[in-house]
């Protein structure tokens, strides 16, 4: 699904991600743990096609082609999505005019009533308030509403590869366990999930095939799922 092979990334003439390599089989989840400033979100957003970011060195390649050359919606096109670790707010755009754009940009073209109906059974099974449909996007959304909100930007897309940063940052306890089960439903044994998190709770609820160590740039260890029950009480100073 996602081969990452030596990836080098730089911003601003300053090396973030230093020979990255990374690679998922569809249908599997993996987990990228790692402390502050390791090159996280890099990644993430290097993968989605931000363009502030200078790739140096390196091949990117989803299910057999060079993501690299791709533009972020073609990206999005062939199933790639990224929840974003901090969501912009958009005002002036309805989350329903953004979310059917989206579809019909991924997807291609659905009437505005089976859009509707669709918008209303994820939100339902998402536990999402109806409110959300005509509110702007993200506006005045509080941190775990945003990112539930990513989360349902997912649902209606339903991407093949999903990356999660930091989607459990500021949720409550019951809105974790709705993101995970809105995860879980998209878990058909094709698709494959890459979660960055800081907190080994999420994975209690999304088991992860594999969980990597990520630290200056470049992933320092890969183990399964008992490698973050490690991480969460040992630290990361021993991969120092
Ligand atoms: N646009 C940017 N301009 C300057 N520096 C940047 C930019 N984006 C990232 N960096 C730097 O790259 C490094 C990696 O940042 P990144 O956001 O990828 O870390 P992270 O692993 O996601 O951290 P966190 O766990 O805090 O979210 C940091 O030192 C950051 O300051
Ligand atoms: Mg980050």
């Amino acid at each position: 699904m996602l081969k990452i092979t030596d990836l080098e990334v730089q911003i601003e003439g300053q090396p973030i991600l230093k020979k990255f390599s990374l690679s998922m089989k569809p249908g599997e989840v993996h987990a990228i743990m790692g402390p502050n400033g390791a090159g996280k979100s890099t990644l993430a957003k290097v993968l989605a096609g931000h363009p502030e970011y200078e790739v140096t060195n390196g091949e990117v390649s989803f299910e057999g082609e060079d993501l690299l050359v791709l533009s972020p919606e073609e990206r999005a096109q062939r199933g790639l999505f990224l929840s974003f670790q901090y969501p912009v707010e958009v005002p002036g755009l309805t989350n329903t005019q953004f979310l059917h754009s989206a579809y019909v940009a991924c997807k291609g073209p659905i009437s505005a009533d089976d859009f509707a109906t669709l918008l209303n059974d994820k939100m339902e099974s998402m536990r999402i308030k109806s409110s959300f449909k005509t509110r702007n996007l993200n506006e005045g959304f509080s941190g775990g509403e945003k990112k539930k909100n990513e989360l349902l930007q997912m649902a209606v897309l339903e991407p093949k590869l999903i990356i999660l940063d930091e989607i459990d940052s500021g949720l409550d306890i019951d809105a974790m366990k709705d993101v995970a089960e809105g995860v879980k439903t998209l878990l058909d044994g094709k698709r494959s999930v890459l979660i960055v998190t800081h907190y080994q709770r999420l994975l209690d609820y999304i088991k992860p095939d594999y969980v990597h160590v990520a630290m200056d740039g470049k992933i320092v260890k890969t183990g399964d799922a008992l490698l973050a029950q490690e991480l969460e009480q040992a630290g990361y100073h021993v991969y120092q």
